[in-house]
């Protein structure tokens, strides 16, 4: 049995009465499995869908059509036991400002029938470089410690899914350190855990399989060493002080002096060079290096929805429900309003 099944799940947020804007189809027929035990990365620009995907996982959401299920108990019908199964650390900073540290938590074991919690309490807050806030109210703690309690709290009831929004957003390096081995020893002995973050460097290096939204519709979905495979192996990566032509510049990753050309092969990297060269510009600094997880990322946000290469075995069309290949490339999505 799977650990989280999303089952063509569709999320359509339309306007209220009271709001203006257009109707924003965050979710488009969004269908994977995460496995028990699986250490999952779920990836995508802002706006993808990420955390509207979450929201219906946690029961704090619901789908406007398919369905999830947690080990087996499904998120709408069988609330209760889904949600017991589950720790979710939300993206956004949420907390009661009248409590303590310790006090929260215990209020969280609370929620789940936990009495005598007090020692996997002082475990969560060793773990997370909390002890020495135990008694701090919740509004003497700096943002970054804020998010540590919003950790301790997801994984107070130890869950067997552990469910992480971008945990390490304004998160100093220390802590993204002692959270990542934190979370690492859980998924060792036994937790699965699905995880959003923008730190692509992050999900490359723990995560053994990785899924990429994108408006709304999933457009990769493999194991991470695959999807390194899948893209240009090697990226060109030179310095100039003048700017490239616009033929160029259209391949290139570029940022200030630095060019970046994603390249399959030593002739690839022969030609950009000639062409730099042709061009009459000097190019400083040259380095090749291999292709790591946000090179694939953006070589897979480049591509047109539906075209995508990057799955396991399986293409995009494949993997969603049968009729809805069609449907899927005439639906518009519309803007965020953010
Ligand atoms: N409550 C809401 N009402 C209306 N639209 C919403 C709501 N929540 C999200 N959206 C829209 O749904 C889309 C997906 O948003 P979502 O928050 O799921 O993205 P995300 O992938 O988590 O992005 P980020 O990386 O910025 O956290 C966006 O266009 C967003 O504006
Ligand atoms: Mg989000």
């Amino acid at each position: 049995m799977p650990a989280i099944s999303f089952q063509s799940v569709s999320k359509i947020y339309s306007p209220t009465r009271k709001q203006t804007g257009p109707v924003v189809r965050a979710l488009d027929g969004v269908s994977f499995d995460i496995q028990q035990g699986e250490f999952f990365g779920l990836l995508g620009p802002n706006g993808a869908g990420k955390t509207s995907l979450i929201s219906i996982l946690a029961g704090l959401s619901r789908a406007s059509s398919g369905r999830v299920l947690v080990h087996g108990s499904d998120v709408v019908t069988d609330y209760a036991n889904a949600r017991r199964k589950l720790g979710v650390v939300p993206q956004e900073l949420v907390f009661d400002p009248f409590f303590t540290v310790r006090e929260a938590l215990r209020i969280q074991s609370g929620y789940f029938g936990i009495k005598k919690n007090d020692a996997w309490i002082d475990e969560l807050l060793d773990s997370l470089g909390l002890a020495d806030k135990a008694n701090a109210n919740m509004r003497q703690l700096s943002g970054g410690m804020k998010r540590r309690v919003l950790v301790a709290q997801a994984l107070v009831h130890k869950p067997q899914v552990i469910v992480l929004d971008e945990p390490t957003a304004g998160v100093d390096v220390e802590l993204r350190q002692t959270l990542w081995q934190f979370i690492a020893k859980l998924n060792k002995q036994g937790s699965t855990v699905l995880l959003t973050t923008h730190y692509l460097e992050e999900a490359e290096a723990l995560c053994s399989r990785i899924a990429m939204l994108k408006q709304g519709r999933m457009v990769a979905l493999a194991q991470t060493s695959e999807l390194l495979k899948a893209a240009s192996s090697n990226v060109l990566r030179f310095k100039i002080d003048s700017d490239l032509p616009a033929h160029l510049a259209a391949k290139a990753r570029i940022t200030g002096r630095i060019v970046q050309f994603p390249a399959h092969n030593a002739h690839e990297i022969e030609q950009y060079l000639v062409a730099v060269r042709e061009a009459g510009l000097v190019a400083e600094d040259v380095e090749i290096r291999k292709a790591d997880l946000e090179d694939v990322f953006l070589e897979v946000m480049a591509e047109k929805v539906g075209t995508s290469q990057f799955f396991d075995g399986a293409s995009p069309e494949s993997s969603a429900p049968a009729g809805q290949s069609a449907a899927r490339e005439t639906t518009s999505v519309g803007s965020a309003a953010s």
